[in-house]
């Protein structure tokens, strides 16, 4: 890949030895200035700071680890600090923009226990515009040699109170759940990307990069009070990482931002991800697609055996059929295989990946989609069962590349992988990475359901398209709660959105739910539109079954929106009310614009600043109808042309649990 446009390393590399005085603090600044990091060793320890515009936003927080043979975070003297600065631009396969800026100053501190075995360790800091990340690494060296991490102590003391946008680690299933608005000092121990408001123009959140062979980070308050600390999710045993040095942790990330758009568009956790490691990546990509699925959700078919058995030839001919003719890159089928039938999330080692049903011919619909020029979409479902899967993964693989099939989806459904260890532990990163790296191997595109939550693996293995881990739309089938409330969507962007693409599959066009009368999609049909704009994914499955799409002029919206962009921007969002974003297609000079509210009914008054300076733009806009309403009257929508240039601003009404879906085709 060309990803490496421009390459400024090393501006300068200054190496300061100091000595161990009572307290030593060293500085590293983000390149426009505007970020402070601060590192002190008082009495032995480590901590850090972090001010912004010279406003304190974390306040003096401890670094370092609990191992099995006791704590590795005292007695330190330093040894070194190294300061360095480097400056990339590099293009991104598909993603939000076709670049990424990787701009930041870089501070090493390295320090070494004063006495007894002397192990060391070093923090590696860098500042970038847009926030901090740093990671612990742990050198090679004579007392160091294979430990266990029971604890790792970092802290994030946040200087003050502020509303928080979370999910609760242990009592959320697969990162499925409705994010909450508390004060930090009230959180549970919660998952990461954990989004806090500090005041009408600051924002920031935390997360981490580059989470390889390590266990996922949460975070927990400390006290009732603004302070959070790192919570390792467990193994089974209770230990949280086995590791040997040489050896670096995960990045840890703050975003900082003036408004809750700035989030969005940052690319720190993609920066804090090593390049792509796939040379040829000419089969990767991006594209829409739909699938056999959900009818399952309905209940109008089975994955399992029998006479709704939803994966059949016949059946995957129509929607092949369909996906041809509407231009869809694939069709998901789902229940093609053995290992369906009965309770299928507890017997999950009865999968087979290779042995199709006998009422599913792979070789005839994979000939049959290739006459259509669209594909097939392999599914392996493992219910949670990884022991099952890594021995047939290579088998998987190639009977899939055999077939021309260069999707999956993949599926964990139980609480536990194997039933004993969580996804989020370091048994399933493990797990999930060798996935990655095999589907790489045999040119696959991975869709990743039940994952642990994504830290931006996708920048070193691109073929990782997009992950679930969301509260999805399958829950507006099924879901006893009745469903996701409007305001769902207005918060995800910002939350779990930040963590990666979301494989939400918004596109549902039928709200009737015969199984499930109390369940329902709660939004209105012009707002299903906007979220193809909205949520991002570079693989994106419009949800509803084929026969609901019929004579839908609205439907021309989904077969019009591309998945792969060159720019993005977010004019407006307030998080868990609206949100506004603008898209810029990779391969046109359109724009894609989606707009979203929560229950409440509310004017889009948008400037189409971002469009071309003197050129004409024909927009073609899918609102609420004038009596639209997410409760009572979800389905009208109307739809307008007009001519439109950058100087002009467009003032649409948005129903209460509406949206706005706009294409801006260049003239
Ligand atoms: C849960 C996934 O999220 C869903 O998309 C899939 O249909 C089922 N598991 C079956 O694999």
């Amino acid at each position: 890949m060309k990803q490496l446009l421009n390459i400024v390393y090393l501006l300068f590399l200054l190496i300061a030895f100091a000595g161990c005085g009572k307290e030593q603090s060293y500085i590293v600044s983000s390149p426009d200035g505007s970020i402070q990091l601060s590192a002190e060793i008082e009495d032995g320890k480590i901590y850090y700071s972090i001010s912004r515009h010279s406003l304190r936003i974390i306040d003096k927080s401890q670094l370092g680890f609990v191992f099995k043979e006791g704590n590795f975070d005292r007695n330190f003297r330093l040894d070194e600090v190294q300061y360095g600065s480097f400056s990339e631009t590099w293009e991104q396969p598909w993603g939000e923009e076709l670049t990424a800026d990787n701009t930041y100053n870089q501070m090493t501190v390295c320090l070494e226990e004063k006495d007894g075995l002397k192990r060391k360790l070093s923090v590696i800091f860098r500042a970038f515009d847009d926030g901090i990340g740093f990671r612990y690494h742990f050198p090679e060296q004579e007392n160091l040699a294979e430990f266990i991490i029971l604890d790792e102590l970092t802290e994030f003391a946040v200087s003050k109170e502020g509303k928080a946008w979370s999910i609760p680690a242990y009592h959320t299933e697969y990162y499925e759940g409705l994010y909450k608005a508390s004060d930090i000092s009230s959180l549970d121990t919660v998952c990461t990307p954990l989004t806090i408001e500090l005041g009408d123009s600051l924002y920031i959140s935390i997360h981490e990069a580059n989470l390889k062979d390590y266990a996922a980070m949460n975070l927990t308050p400390m006290g009732k009070t603004s302070r959070l600390k790192a919570d390792l999710t467990p193994w089974s045993t209770g230990e949280k990482v086995f590791a040997k040095a040489p050896f670096s942790t995960p990045w840890r990330t703050i975003i900082l931002a003036d408004k809750p758009g700035d989030l969005i568009v940052s690319r720190l956790m993609l920066n804090l991800n090593e390049p792509n490691e796939i040379e040829d990546i000419s089969w990767i990509q991006p594209g829409r697609y739909i699938g056999i699925w959900w009818g399952m959700h309905m209940e109008k078919y089975t994955w399992g055996q029998g006479p709704k058995h939803g994966a059949t030839t016949k059946n995957t001919k129509l929607y092949l059929d369909f996906a041809a003719k509407h231009g869809f890159s694939g069709v998901l089928v789902e229940g093609w295989n053995y290992g369906w039938d009965g309770s299928w999330s507890q017997h999950g080692d009865q999968f087979s990946f290779t042995k199709p049903y006998p009422d599913f011919n792979l070789d005839e619909l994979s000939k049959y989609a290739t006459i259509k020029n669209t594909h097939l979409i392999g599914h392996h479902e493992t219910g949670g069962a990884t022991i099952n899967y890594e021995a047939q993964l290579d088998s998987a693989f190639s009977l899939y590349q055999k077939y021309g099939i260069n999707v999956v989806k993949t599926g964990y459904v139980n609480p536990l992988l194997d039933k004993k260890e969580r996804h989020s532990s370091q048994y399933g990163v493990r797990h999930f990475r060798k996935v990655i790296e095999t589907a790489a191997k045999y040119r696959i595109m991975i869709d990743n359901h039940e994952p642990v939550m994504p830290t931006g693996l996708q920048r070193t293995y691109p073929n990782l398209m997009t992950q679930e881990g969301v509260r999805g739309q399958e829950y507006d089938a099924w879901s006893a709660d009745g469903g996701n409330p409007p305001e769902h969507t207005t918060i995800i962007p910002f939350t779990r959105g930040l963590a990666g693409p979301m494989d939400f599959t918004p596109g549902t066009f039928n709200f009737d739910n015969p199984v499930f009368p109390n369940t329902r999609v709660q939004t209105t049909i012009a707002k299903q539109l906007a979220l193809n704009v909205i949520i991002f994914s570079p693989l994106q499955m419009a949800s509803d079954m084929i026969e609901n799409y019929e004579n839908r002029p609205e439907f021309s919206f989904i077969t019009s929106c591309p998945s792969n962009w060159s720019k993005t921007v977010v004019p407006e969002a307030k998080i868990g009310e609206y949100v506004t974003i603008a898209r810029k297609d990779r391969s046109t000079e359109n724009w894609f614009v989606g707009s979203i509210t929560n229950a409440k009914e509310r004017m889009l008054n948008l400037p189409l600043s971002f469009l071309d300076e003197g050129a004409k733009y024909k927009a073609i806009i899918y609102k609420d109808a004038p009596d639209t309403h997410y409760k009572t009257n979800p389905y009208p929508v109307s739809i307008e042309e007009a001519e439109v240039t950058s100087q002009m601003q467009l003032n649409i009404r948005q129903a209460a649990g509406g949206g706005t879906a706009i294409m801006l085709i260049k003239q």
